[in-house]
């Protein structure tokens, strides 16, 4: 009998469902969240009530698409943590009722795992173990992957995630909220050695972006006092040359990762993942260091329940399921 799964993913501001048949996505829809842009970040109440308008319209749209009907699914799986407490509710008590209605099983997923198994959706996938740099608005990590559901931080920020960094760097800049993926797009037409930021020098596998943050500030600061219009007629040299710096801090703590661990399986994921500098880099980092790398397709490289139905179906196989008063937490391990 074929084992097929519905995703639900709501730990911020996007409210995802998917539906997996047999290991394969047959669905993913996400339903964005306008509402946050004009307050240039998150507003975590606001997020709760988007959440509660959109789940079930994004449920029913990933059903439809997928031909699945509800009474044909095995078990029905949510993001139990981390995120927003409010955001996480709202899939929980949503997923948990539609398992009871249906009396079928329930799974919990961990966001931060379901990300790097984002890799295991489409082909190639890498093999065991495998080294993954997870890299988010909220985490930057670097995870010892040992099998599907064993995996290990040896890695972590000591401050901003790299999204953080991305975003806070775009908000000086004036850019709106979130500012990553315009840093992006304005940095393929700049020039990433113009401007030098500093490299922060952190112990071991650990990171931090709050000093460079820092620097990018005061940089900005003086020369826009000796020239008002110094960030507009510069603006793609900038966004080249902070996104250059950001993406040596990260892949050279990965360098730093293979060469202590002799890992040469490389994967990238969470929503930085989708950074086209990045993604280029770390191809040019694979040929140059013998790596074999793996990045996953655009879409689940952000927040997605594609990766949450992925880490679901490895949890169903394992025989690993919720109990309905399961309680999603803000912050947890894995
Ligand atoms: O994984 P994700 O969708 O949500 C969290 O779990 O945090 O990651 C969101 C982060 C944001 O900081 C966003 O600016 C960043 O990913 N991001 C990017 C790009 N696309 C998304 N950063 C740089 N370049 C991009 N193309
Ligand atoms: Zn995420």
């Amino acid at each position: 009998m074929s084992v097929k799964i519905l995703a639900i993913e709501s730990s911020c501001d996007d409210t995802g469902a998917a539906v997996l048949v047999d290991g394969k996505i047959l669905s993913n829809r996400i339903a964005n969240q306008q509402v946050h842009e004009q307050y240039g970040g998150v507003i975590p109440e606001l997020a709760s009530r988007a959440h509660q308008e959109n789940i079930v319209p994004v449920v029913d749209i990933a059903l439809q698409t997928a031909g699945v009907k509800p009474e044909e699914l095995s078990a029905i799986a949510f993001t139990q943590s981390p995120g927003l407490i409010g955001s996480l509710l709202v899939g929980s008590c949503f997923a948990k009722s539609m398992a009871m209605a249906l009396d079928i099983p329930l799974i919990g997923v961990h966001h931060m795992q379901a990300h790097v198994l984002a890799n295991f959706i489409d082909d190639p996938k890498p093999s065991f173990p495998f080294l993954c740099l997870t890299v988010s608005g909220g985490h930057t990590q670097i995870v010892l992957c040992e099998s599907p559901l064993q995996m290990r931080v040896i890695g972590e920020t000591l401050d901003d995630a790299a999204g953080e960094a991305f975003d806070k760097s775009a908000k000086i800049l004036g850019l709106p909220y979130p500012g990553g993926p315009l840093i992006d797009k304005y940095a393929k037409e700049g020039n990433p050695t113009r401007f030098k930021f500093p490299e922060p020098r952190i112990p071991e596998l650990n990171f931090s972006f709050s000093g460079l943050k820092t620097a990018i500030l005061y940089f900005l600061q003086e020369n826009q006092q000796k020239d008002p219009s110094f960030i507009t007629s510069n603006l793609a040299d900038i966004c080249a040359s902070i996104q250059q710096r950001i993406i040596t801090i990260l892949l050279n703590k990965v360098l730093k990762a293979s060469q202590e661990t002799g890992v040469k399986d490389i994967a990238i994921a969470g929503g930085v993942s989708a950074n086209s500098g990045l993604r280029q880099a770390l191809q040019e980092y694979g040929e140059k260091h013998g790596w074999r790398t793996f990045i996953p397709k655009f879409e689940y490289c952000t927040d997605n329940a594609g990766m949450i139905a992925i880490t679901a179906y490895y949890k169903y196989l394992a025989g690993e399921f919720a109990s309905l008063d399961a309680v999603p937490t803000a912050r947890a391990a894995f």
